[in-house]
């Protein structure tokens, strides 16, 4: 019986701004009721365009910002009412590592104060705390003599590893890693990759993957989650989401993008037409009905059901729906 760490239930996250000198307020609706189960051990991809709303997920997720609805559970326990001290352990039990190495450590510290600073903030005592930075820094397998460098002095890939060795310093059980390869060349995302991989299983850590980017999501994830304006349209285990899509969405995502396998060549797809849509006017019905080239007047007008499939896979589409007789 898997073991469930995270599930948001109905989580929505709304931004509001006003628009020139109008008072009237405008909704961002970043995060839209959105369900999602992660067990123990799992590599989940969280994929879309950019602005879709992964990195607002990811916020959430970490308590960084508080969600306008719904709520975010963790072992049990859920974030909006956790008292201190359940919220100082989860704060130790969940990690992150960004994309921009410049958001994840301070310029002006050397590697070994960025390590040891979240053990020294947890009441580590010096010493203990700089073995733990020696022992993390082999773990992401760079030299200890890096301990003295500062952020200017190390390439990408190497930022990306102390990055990810800070985050590994209080023994997380969850690591959220936010497009964790993408600002590095293509010959450092594999290592990178890779490194992740071995860390997951050494540790039986469970990791959500956010990433545009569906080389990383077939190379790493057991499943993904698509998300399209704010909403996760489709969920899946990843071959099956990737080679035999259900949400137009998807298939538009894949027919998109350069992995394909070479006996896919010859296969008709579609190329998803129009931007990425916008989360301040969205369309009605389905969002996702202005792009779609299936699209039928049922889905300008009313949103669609999630249609959870035996093996789990779900999918937020009226075709589908109606293809499938549900
Ligand atoms: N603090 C904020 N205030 C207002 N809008 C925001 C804020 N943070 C994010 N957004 C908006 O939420 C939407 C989703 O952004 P984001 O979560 O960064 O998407 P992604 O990571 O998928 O590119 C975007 O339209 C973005 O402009
Ligand atoms: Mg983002």
């Amino acid at each position: 019986m898997s073991e469930e760490v995270i599930e948001l239930k109905n989580l929505k996250k709304y931004f509001t701004i006003s628009k020139g000198i109008s008072t009237k307020k405008i909704y961002v609706k970043a995060i839209d009721d959105v369900n999602l189960k992660i067990n123990k051990g799992e590599i989940i991809g969280l994929v879309g365009e950019s602005g879709s709303g992964k990195t607002t997920l990811a916020r959430v997720l970490l308590n960084l910002t508080k969600p306008t609805g719904g709520s975010v559970v963790f072992n049990g326990v859920n974030l909006t009412k956790a008292t201190r001290n359940e919220m100082k352990k989860l704060r130790t039990e969940v990690a992150v590592v960004f994309q921009d190495p410049a958001s994840n450590l301070n310029p002006r510290d050397t590697v070994m104060n960025s390590i040891m600073r979240p053990l020294i903030l947890h009441g580590m005592p010096k010493k203990t705390a700089r073995q733990k930075a020696i022992d993390s820094l082999e773990l992401v397998k760079m030299d200890v003599r890096y301990l003295n460098s500062y952020p200017h002095q190390l390439s990408g890939g190497q930022l990306q590893r102390i990055a990810i060795a800070r985050a590994l310093v209080l023994n997380p059980k969850v690591m959220i890693l936010d497009e964790p390869t993408s600002a590095l060349d293509i010959s450092v995302q594999a290592q990178i990759l890779n490194l992740l991989l071995d860390l997951q299983e050494s540790f039986g850590l469970t990791y959500l993957v956010i990433t545009h980017d569906l080389n990383v999501i077939r190379y790493i994830s057991d499943r993904v989650a698509v998300m399209y304006l704010g909403k996760i349209v489709e969920f899946g285990p990843t071959e099956e989401v990737i080679n035999n899509p259900k949400h137009p969405y998807t298939e538009g995502l894949m027919a998109a993008s350069p992995i394909m396998d070479p006996h896919d060549r010859d296969k008709e797809k579609y190329i998803m037409q129009g931007d990425p849509g916008s989360l301040i006017n969205l369309p009605s019905g389905c969002h996702f009905h202005p792009r779609c080239p299936y699209a039928s007047e049922h889905c300008k007008e009313e949103s669609p059901q999630i249609i959870v499939l035996p093996d789990g896979h779900q999918v937020d589409c009226h075709k589908y729906a109606a293809v499938k007789n549900i």
